[in-house]
């Protein structure tokens, strides 16, 4: 893979290291601080947090860290009876849960589990998130309390497409939904006539990548403006006149991939700050250079690596934001 000129997996990258082994204790660490508050603050995103930790070991090659078992029990632990899943046991089902437990389940193979030990198969998942369609504009709700938002159309099209399920849903509808939310600058926003924002570009580009519509897109304007993210330190920000954060290292980059664009940017500059991003001691990746780290940016600086094609990664799938190995695995089935 030679995505972006100048560096590729063969060097050509800053000077500052990637702490590998730091990153790997970082994460394999993170479940055995109970007695921390942090760890309770964060319950609300605890299955969110273990797509995080485990798609960053895969990234970093030591897929065994976690163990399989504990995380099919922990991620069946989640599902409620409507079939879709909560952040943590007790935790009401939300998409944005039920889409991490699906990743989690296909990234260790153990889908069949939803068969064996869980309610329902996989078609009970795929009934509940076919349940958050509006019908009439194709959008999709997070829950049944009715927030519409493109982080839930897009997250309800990696999970049916991974579980070979996207016919429980209307595809078309939900791609002429996307399509009105594209403004003038060509970027995506949450919902049609919001703002444009790169985390929702990433959702709007994805669910257009896996109905096999980025015809639709049009990928010079948005490339335009995805590339001017990149600011002077390197890094990229999410929205004109905010701060470079490491997370936006996927937002934009993976954006930029699935349009063909990754070479707009300077591939060197951004791998600089986002290296910088680290804790030496500790692990892990803050937002931004000496920062708190924290699980999620720890996942999204990586994976943003790894699209750069930073040497010693595994390779990111840049849609399902998964081990390239995972997704080749599910699709050849
Ligand atoms: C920025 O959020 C990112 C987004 C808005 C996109 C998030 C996408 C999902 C949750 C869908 C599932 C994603 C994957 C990879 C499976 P932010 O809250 O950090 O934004 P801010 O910078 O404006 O605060
Ligand atoms: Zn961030």
């Amino acid at each position: 893979m030679a995505l972006v000129s100048g560096p590729g997996r063969a060097g050509g990258f800053p000077s500052e290291e990637l702490h590998t082994l730091k990153h790997v204790a970082y994460i394999k660490n993170l479940d055995s601080r109970k007695n921390e508050l942090e760890y309770w603050l964060t319950e609300h995103l605890r299955l969110n947090g273990v797509y995080w930790g485990l798609t960053a070991l895969y990234i970093l090659g030591h897929p065994d860290a976690l163990s399989r078992e504990e995380t099919i029990d922990f991620v069946l632990s989640c599902q409620k009876e409507n079939g879709g899943f909560g952040a943590a046991p007790g935790h009401d089902a939300h998409m944005l849960y039920t889409v991490s437990a699906v990743q989690i389940l296909v990234t260790i193979d153990a889908v069949d589990e939803l068969e064996k030990r869980g309610q329902g198969g996989k078609e009970k998942v795929g009934s509940f998130i076919a349940s958050l369609q509006n019908k009439d504009d194709g959008s999709f709700m997070g829950d049944e309390w009715g927030e519409t938002d493109t982080r839930f159309l897009y997250g309800a099209f990696n999970a049916l497409s991974l579980l070979g399920l996207m016919d429980m849903v209307d595809v078309s509808k939900a791609v002429t939904y996307v399509q009105s939310c594209e403004n003038f600058d060509g970027a995506y926003g949450i919902s049609p006539g919001a703002e444009s924002h790169a985390g929702q570009v990433f959702t709007c580009i994805g669910a257009l990548s896996i109905a096999g519509r980025l015809d639709l897109v049009n990928k010079d304007r948005l490339g335009a403006w995805l590339s001017e993210r990149q600011i002077e330190k390197g890094g990229f920000n999410g929205r004109p006149e905010k701060l470079p954060d490491s997370c936006y290292t996927w937002w934009v980059g993976s954006s930029l991939a699935m349009i063909d664009r990754l070479q707009w940017i300077d591939g060197k500059k951004l791998a600089g700050f986002v290296l910088q991003c680290q804790d030496p001691e500790a692990g892990g990746f803050a937002d931004r250079p000496g920062n708190m780290v924290d699980v999620y940016h720890t996942q999204f600086g990586l994976a943003g690596l790894s699209l750069l094609g930073f040497e010693g990664l595994q390779e990111v799938d840049p849609v399902y934001c998964m081990p390239k190995s995972v997704i080749t695995r599910c699709f050849a089935r």
